[in-house]
């Protein structure tokens, strides 16, 4: 009988795998992340506090206005398990909730549909039905809150306590209070996923939050300088499984990040951030040339990932209407970054092909800022083109500039290539500089980066921010770049 049971799996299980391998030769379609993801994140604008008639508010102008641009995820960001009680900040301990097996639970003051062990779920399906995939931010490890009442493990396979060696296991059996989260010190610590308990635990998590019918988790302190190589490989063991309902899977933050740390689980993730959390100033924005350039050159741009693909993620756009880091007020202020900087932000992301997430109060989008997150070109240029690279081969700025992302030969200048699905070279200037800089670049030295390419010496194009035409340039592409700002041409060089 038994052997009959097992044949059978056998039987069913290769079936399967079959199915899968001629899908993937076919149209891929069993691949997932194949395009940079793309969507809207909660915490720019409302920080930690965000309500579910806020979220479902916001993921309706969403659903209307950015979907048909590829913004596909609605995700809430952190602390949705947090009371927001009088003096409740980002690291208070003691006001978060959990179930009696020490998963975190919705704050059913800010999430009323969680009510009666729901979870998400209703908000799951409120979004689906918006056109829309749902995601959320967690932590590392287990909770302070779970370790202080010592709860119970559970089995989700078993759906009871977690048994091993007679006993059952429990929240201070698996926690390292050595390892916790080093920028929420009082809020979550790394569990022993070298003990069946431990891995039990991440389980339990991760397969309700795919129970809830999530699209998108976003796993915080787990990269960077936070690392966790063993939580993350049972993470991403639980969303493998997850046939029917493909789960990015995206690590955050990305502290101290380098292309060899990425190599480690970029096969396990989807995307990974390779910063630390960028907001609206100048020296954030700029910090990543450098990282993007390293990334791009290690080719992990669209590399092997969990299920599919991953992508470097430069972090969401703290563009339009925000809020502040550990503030409780939700959004009250305009974005501090100059027009030009959020153009440079835009083209540096879309050239590196990083996810684009739009941090802003959707509610009160503003005509400018909607237009530079739907820019048709770099929305083109962010999805479909390849060769991205940072484009070292151009003349201005002055030597020895310093200030953020200066460059590695600190004229304060720097500039990206990429190609388009027609043919067409992506050439961005960016000007890092405090004064108007003249830039320009050699054709022929276009064809250094893009080894094979046959190009004339000369090349039409168009800038496309200011919508200049250029006409044909003949020997170098060259134009006066404003400070901070950036020129984005595209190119028909043959
Ligand atoms: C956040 O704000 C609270 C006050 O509301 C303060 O006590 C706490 O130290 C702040 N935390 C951080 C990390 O800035
Ligand atoms: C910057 O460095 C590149 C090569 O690393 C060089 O080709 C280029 O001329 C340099 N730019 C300036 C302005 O010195």
């Amino acid at each position: 009988m038994k052997l009959f049971a097992l044949s059978n799996l056998c039987f069913f299980s290769s079936l399967f795998l079959y199915r899968i391998a001629s899908a993937n030769a076919d149209g891929r379609e069993t691949e997932h992340a194949i395009l940079p993801p793309r969507g809207w994140n909660s915490y720019d604008s409302f920080c930690w506090i965000i309500s579910e008639q806020d979220f479902l508010q916001s993921a309706d102008i969403v659903a209307k206005r950015l979907l048909p641009h590829g913004y596909e995820y609605v995700v809430v960001d952190y602390l949705w398990y947090r009371k927001k009680v009088k003096d409740a900040h980002i690291d208070s301990e003691g006001i978060d909730l959990i179930d009696e097996w020490g998963r975190m639970v919705p704050d059913p003051d800010r999430w009323p549909s969680s009510k009666g062990g729901k979870g998400f779920t209703e908000v799951a399906k409120k979004v689906h039905d918006m056109g829309l995939k749902f995601g959320i931010h967690v932590m590392k490890g287990i909770s302070n809150q779970a370790v202080n009442a010592n709860t119970l493990i559970y089995d989700y396979d078993k759906k009871g306590p977690y048994t091993e060696a007679g006993r059952q296991w429990r929240a201070q059996d698996i926690a390292i209070k050595e390892k916790p989260c080093a920028w929420m010190p009082h809020g979550f610590m790394a569990v022993n996923t070298k003990l069946g308990a431990g891995r039990a635990f991440l389980r339990s998590l991760h397969k309700q939050y795919a129970d809830w019918s999530v699209d998108f988790v976003k796993h915080d302190c787990a990269f960077g300088d936070d690392l966790d190589e063993g939580e993350i490989s049972v993470v991403s063991e639980v969303f493998k499984g997850e046939h029917n309902r493909p789960i990015i899977y995206s690590l955050s933050p990305g502290t101290s990040a380098a292309p060899d740390m990425a190599q480690k689980i970029n096969g396990l993730a989807n995307m990974y951030r390779v910063t630390g959390d960028d907001w609206d100033s100048w020296p954030d924005v700029a910090a990543h040339f450098s990282v993007a350039r390293d990334f791009a050159a290690a080719n992990m741009i669209g590399s092997q990932g969990l299920n599919g693909r991953s992508w470097p993620d430069l972090d969401m756009l703290p563009l339009g209407w925000l809020t502040d880091a550990n503030s409780t007020q939700g959004p009250y202020r305009a974005c501090k970054l100059t027009l030009d900087e959020q153009k440079t932000q835009m083209t540096l992301w879309a050239m590196a092909k990083s996810p684009l997430m739009f941090g802003g109060d959707v509610r009160k989008l503003d005509d400018t800022t909607y237009g530079l997150i739907t820019n048709p070109t770099i929305l083109e240029i962010d999805h479909y083109s390849s060769n991205n690279k940072e484009f070292p081969y151009i003349n201005g700025g002055k030597e020895g500039a310093t200030g953020p992302g200066a460059g590695a030969n600190a004229t304060g200048v720097r500039s990206w290539i990429a190609t388009g699905t027609q043919g067409e070279i992506y050439l961005a200037f960016f000007n890092l500089n405090n004064a108007k800089t003249a830039i320009s670049a050699e054709i022929t030295d276009l064809g250094k980066a893009l080894p094979g390419w046959k190009l004339n010496p000369s090349c039409k194009g168009t800038e496309i921010w200011s919508g200049k035409d250029f006409g044909v340039m003949q020997k170098s592409v060259s134009t006066e770049v404003e400070t901070h700002g950036c020129a984005l041409f595209v190119l028909n060089c043959k």
